[in-house]
C-alpha cells in the first residue's frame, strides 16, 4: 500500500527504512530520496515508525 502518493513510497519502503536505521520521517523521507511534496504523508510514516519502534518517543 502507498503511504506517499507524490513519491510513489509503500509501507514496505518505510519499514525497510525503519529496520535500517531511521527513526523520524525527517530520516525516511531522506532515505527514500523524498522532495517537499503535499506532506499529507508525514503522520502515516510517523505512525509506521511508531509501530516498528516504539521505543521512538517523537517520530516527526
Ligand atoms: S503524499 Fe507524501 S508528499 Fe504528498
Amino acid at each position: 500500500m502507498y503511504v506517499c502518493v507524490c513519491h510513489g513510497v509503500t509501507e514496505d519502503d518505510v519499514r525497510d527504512h525503519v529496520t535500517a536505521g531511521a527513526c523520524s520521517a525527517k530520516d525516511v523521507r531522506a532515505a527514500c530520496g523524498m522532495r517537499p511534496g503535499c506532506g499529507s504523508c508525514v503522520n502515516r510514516i510517523c505512525a509506521l515508525i511508531k509501530e516498528q519502534r516504539p521505543e521512538v518517543a517523537s517520530a516527526a
